[in-house]
């Protein structure tokens, strides 16, 4: 079963063929980040504009390698996102499945990232397992039963992992997206083993038996300490802020993993593409076993949304569906 995927919920347009759930046929992205980058985050209506700009030239692309003939769905990332690109990205999805009589497939972007992890893969995440979703807007800690059914344990009280590193990157003049710049300022640190010293950031929410998490205080506590102490390196404030973000996700998805006797972690978002996050989790790879998606396929694209319609097949009514902003998993 082929099933074109399309993701436009932010500033990835992202348009791919999956063949069962696994095999991408094809895999086409534009991303409009080079031109955000000169405002130091996302504008709404920039991305919208650039969603509406690259969508139809990237399925014509698609369609040029695999004939609307051998589709048999269509699926679309209706939530959660920003109206405008979601907007884009919806509506178009709906033209084509009327146009070409293929069935529409509404998927949650967040549940998008979770399936990212059967891409080139299959079904071979034994569960019940933890997932663990971390973008720039959500922070979701979650127990799925099987494949199919999952209960939230915890989410983020304020900022998302993704949206704390972006600020503190902004704060530090380091650009827009966060995560990567200060990956790559805090990688500095680990090579030369210079940071041994003190961590002098808190890790959020340690000690909270809540499976919640909270990453505004500690972007706080980096701006307190950096106004404090203006001669403190700034590459070991991105090391120390990395390991105070990765230790709380890290912790946490541990307890919830040894509570609920899982077999599997299931990581998942841009944030999974952190290094930092891979090696502390497969520090843990002898007691559970962990799943981050391909580096890139943790970061929006249309496959993860392709696939994840293979497994869910939540078929809507194609003239119906409207996008949802801040539609929740
Ligand atoms: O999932 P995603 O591509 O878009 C959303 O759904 O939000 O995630 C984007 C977020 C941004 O906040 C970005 O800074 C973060 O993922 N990110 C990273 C890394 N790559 C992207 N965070 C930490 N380390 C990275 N290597
Ligand atoms: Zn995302």
């Amino acid at each position: 079963m082929n099933i074109l995927g399309i993701e436009s919920t932010c500033d990835e347009t992202g348009v791919a063929i999956v063949a069962n759930g696994r095999d991408v046929l094809i895999d086409n992205l534009a991303s409009s980040v080079n031109l955000q980058k000169k405002f130091g985050g996302v504008v709404p209506e920039l991305a919208a504009r650039e969603q509406a700009r690259v969508i139809l030239p990237l399925i014509s692309d698609v369609v040029r390698e695999v004939a609307p003939k051998k589709i048999d769905a269509i699926a679309v990332s209706y939530g959660p996102g920003l109206i405008g690109p979601l907007l884009i990205g919806v509506e178009t999805a709906k033209a084509l499945s009327y146009v070409w009589k293929k069935p529409l497939i509404a998927i949650n972007h967040l549940s998008g990232h979770f399936f990212a992890n059967f891409i080139g893969r299959g079904k071979v995440i034994n569960f019940p397992a933890i997932g663990l979703i971390v973008s720039g807007g959500h922070t979701d800690l979650l127990f799925y039963k099987n494949i199919n059914s999952y209960t939230v344990l915890g989410r983020t009280r304020d900022d998302a992992a993704g949206e704390a590193f972006d600020k503190i990157s902004k704060y530090l003049g380091l650009g827009y997206p966060g995560g990567p710049s200060i990956e790559h300022e805090a990688s500095k640190f680990a090579d030369v083993k210079l940071a041994n010293g003190k961590n002098p950031f808190p890790i959020p929410m340690l000690s909270s038996q809540s499976y919640d998490f909270s990453f505004s205080g500690l972007k706080t506590a980096v701006v307190n300490h950096l106004e404090k102490h203006k001669d403190y390196d700034k590459k070991l404030a991105c090391y120390y802020f990395q390991e105070s973000i990765v230790d709380a996700l890290v912790n946490k998805t541990i307890r919830a993993a040894r509570f609920y006797g899982v077999k599997s972690i299931v990581v998942g978002g841009g944030v999974a593409a952190n290094k930092r996050l891979r090696e502390k989790f497969d520090s843990w790879s002898d007691e559970v076993k962990i799943f981050f998606p391909d580096l890139k396929y943790s970061v929006d694209n249309g496959a993860m949304v392709a696939t994840a319609a293979y497994y869910q097949q939540n078929v809507v009514d194609t003239l119906s569906l409207t996008a949802d902003s801040s539609l929740a998993l």
